[in-house]
């Protein structure tokens, strides 16, 4: 096991890169699944959830190889539709792979998802929406057991806009004879993203973005060179960071409208925050301001992702908040940890309530979810004195070279064994 050894209370300065997307990067190499062509995907994030699904296609009989920073997915040579356990409950985003495993062998066997531990996180959005393009769905020891002899265009309205669910059905239809026309999707730019990427390999999609989606059914895809979105969620924890420990900083590579509505709390904070082009500007100089209260939602509103990283800037606000997750039931379980370097926050049901006080002060502390163990960080940079962040385990499954980069805007931080 390895920690963060961090000593707080250094401003930030400085420029950086952004990432490519983690939440897209995922789905794409699903994606790959679905032709035999080749597909290079470039500037890929050095992430654990990524090299989890690259061991994924390797065993579903894809060859892969890296080559810098992007990579080659050959599929040419996929023989198998079988995801294990070992492999599925590491990466929750195993699931994207029913869509195209089904789309190209027409049936699928994988064990029940794993990821974060922040609630339920049902599938069952995407398997029903599987059923309505004509796969037949069993359950047994643990494993999703599905058929079909062909997978037909359908409407499909989903109960709530699942991110996870909107992709995977999009990752079917896109091979489906005829149309398919999901409603209630999920808007999300990741999205977006991947009706990009499909309609670069020769899908036809349109309404990404929107709350209607409509996927017209193709025989064949080919291949393609693709560079995914910036990630939004690295980008905004980075300038929440800025926010917290003071300085300037500018996050590079990120579009300010993916993010709008994180801005708009900033500025709310008192942050300055100007953006050029793919370029976003935050200054932090005094103790910030509260925002009384901030809401998770689907996209475009406040996004879940952020949520423990903007409770801990509300922490060492001026005043009171109420952070309300909306989205998964137990996204509040690094609160305990906050509190062990002085924040007084009380949960009730779904809300944090949020005490402003001065300043954190160091403590050593366990990480358990990836956002909210890079929380954990951002706050210990700020706070007075000498921090242990343990387990960086979910950490690294979403922020590539994360100590490097905070090490380049002033942070003093080292990754040591435990
Ligand atoms: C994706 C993101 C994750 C983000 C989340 C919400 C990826 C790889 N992960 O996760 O980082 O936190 O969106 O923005 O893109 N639900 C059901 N049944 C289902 C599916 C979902 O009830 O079959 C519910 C969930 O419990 C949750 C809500 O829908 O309450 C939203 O979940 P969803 O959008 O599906 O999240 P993920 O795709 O898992």
């Amino acid at each position: 096991m390895e920690k963060y050894i961090i000593n707080g209370g250094n401003r930030l300065y400085g420029g950086v890169n952004i990432q490519t997307a983690k939440n897209s990067v995922l789905p794409i190499l699903a994606a790959s699944v679905l032709t035999d062509k080749k597909v290079r995907i470039l500037n890929i994030p050095q992430i654990t959830d990524v090299k989890n699904m690259v061991k994924i296609l390797g065993c579903l009989g894809c060859k892969t190889a890296y080559n810098g920073n992007d990579i080659v997915i050959d599929s040419s040579s996929a023989s198998c539709c079988e995801i294990p356990g070992t492999l599925a409950h590491e990466l929750r985003s195993s699931i994207f792979l029913l869509g195209p495993v089904i789309a190209r062998f027409r049936r699928a066997k994988i064990a029940y998802p794993g990821g974060c531990d922040i609630g339920l996180r049902p599938v069952d959005l995407h398997l029903n929406g599987l059923k309505r393009l004509g796969v037949k769905i069993t359950e047994q020891n643990g494993y999703i057991l599905c058929s079909c002899e062909k997978l037909a265009g359908n409407e499909i309205m989903l109960d709530c806009p699942s991110v996870g669910a909107t992709e995977n059905i999009m990752l079917a239809a896109v091979k489906a004879q005829g149309t398919t026309v999901i409603k209630n999707a999920a808007r999300e730019p990741e999205i977006e993203d991947l009706q990009k990427f499909l309609n670069c390999i020769g899908g036809r999609i349109s309404g990404a973005g929107s709350g209607t989606i409509t996927v017209e059914g193709v025989k064949d895809l080919g291949g393609c060179n693709y560079l995914p979105i910036a990630d939004r969620i690295e980008a905004g924890t980075f300038l929440i960071a800025a926010a917290m420990c003071g300085g300037e900083i500018e996050a590079k590579g990120i579009y300010a409208e993916n993010i709008s509505s994180l801005l708009h709390k900033l500025r709310e904070n008192g942050c300055k925050i100007s953006v050029k082009n793919d370029k976003i500007n935050i200054c932090s100089k005094s103790r910030l301001t509260s925002v009384k209260s901030i809401e998770t939602q689907p996209y475009p509103g406040f996004p879940t992702d952020l949520q423990a990283q903007m409770t801990a800037l509300c922490c060492i606000c001026n005043g009171n908040s109420i952070i309300t997750e909306n989205l998964f039931e137990t996204r509040f379980k690094y609160v305990p940890e906050l509190r062990k370097m002085g924040a007084d926050i009380t949960v009730a049901g779904r809300s944090a309530f949020v005490r402003g006080i001065e300043k954190f002060k160091g403590a050593s502390v366990v990480s358990c979810d990836l956002r909210g163990g890079a929380a954990l960080v951002i706050s210990a940079l700020a706070a007075e004195g000498k921090s242990e962040v343990i387990d960086l385990s979910h950490i690294d499954r979403g922020y590539g070279q994360f100590e490097y980069k905070l090490r380049s805007l002033g942070a003093d931080i080292t990754r040591a064994a435990i």
